[in-house]
């Protein structure tokens, strides 16, 4: 491994560590969102009628999977990356992403899908592991990844 690289993974995690709160590290926020605002949006759009969704009442179906600590997870729809961008292009068009997926559009506006994405990173954000969603991970958590791309597989 280059050692440039070797350097660049540990001054990342120290960074995204340094100038955050503690909750949420700062790869994880969406500028301008607000998770309260969020998770009003999910609650009227109805997302909780097919995902089971922490902090969203009635939210308990088992259509979709659950979102249950989605800070942690490493993918969206098995396709991108799990960053906040990422969800975002996934809730304003799943099948953009995942043809044939079987989450419909719910015709959620760009606002209203950051909101709802800022929300759904403050689920497991407390219990996140050393390295972040969306970044490489160690031998012990699936080996080491490529770099996170941002577009969906050929
Ligand atoms: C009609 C049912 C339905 C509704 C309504 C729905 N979803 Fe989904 N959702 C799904 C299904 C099914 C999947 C799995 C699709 C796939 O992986 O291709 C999914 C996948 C997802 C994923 C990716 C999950 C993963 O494990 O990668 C997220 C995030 C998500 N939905 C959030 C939402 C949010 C937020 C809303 C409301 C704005 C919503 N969904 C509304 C059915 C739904």
């Amino acid at each position: 491994m280059l050692p440039s690289r070797r350097l660049a993974v540990p001054a990342l995690i120290l960074l995204l560590a340094g100038g955050c709160d503690a909750d949420e590290p700062a790869s994880l926020q969406l500028a301008g969102a607000d998770t309260r605002r969020g998770q009003a949006v999910i609650l009227e759009t109805g997302c909780g009628s097919c995902h089971v969704i922490p902090g969203v009442p009635g939210a308990v179906a088992w259509v979709g999977p659950p979102l249950t600590e989605w800070a942690r997870r490493g993918y969206v729809g098995g396709r991108l990356p799990n960053v906040p961008e990422n969800v975002v292009a996934w809730l304003l068009d799943p099948a953009a992403i995942s043809p044939g997926s079987a989450m419909p559009s719910v015709g959620l506006t760009e606002a209203q899908a950051r909101d709802a994405a800022a929300y759904l990173f403050t689920i497991g954000a407390a219990r996140l592991p050393p390295t972040p969603a969306g970044m490489p991970l160690g031998s012990s958590e699936g080996g080491p990844r490529p770099n996170p791309r941002l577009r969906p597989r050929a």
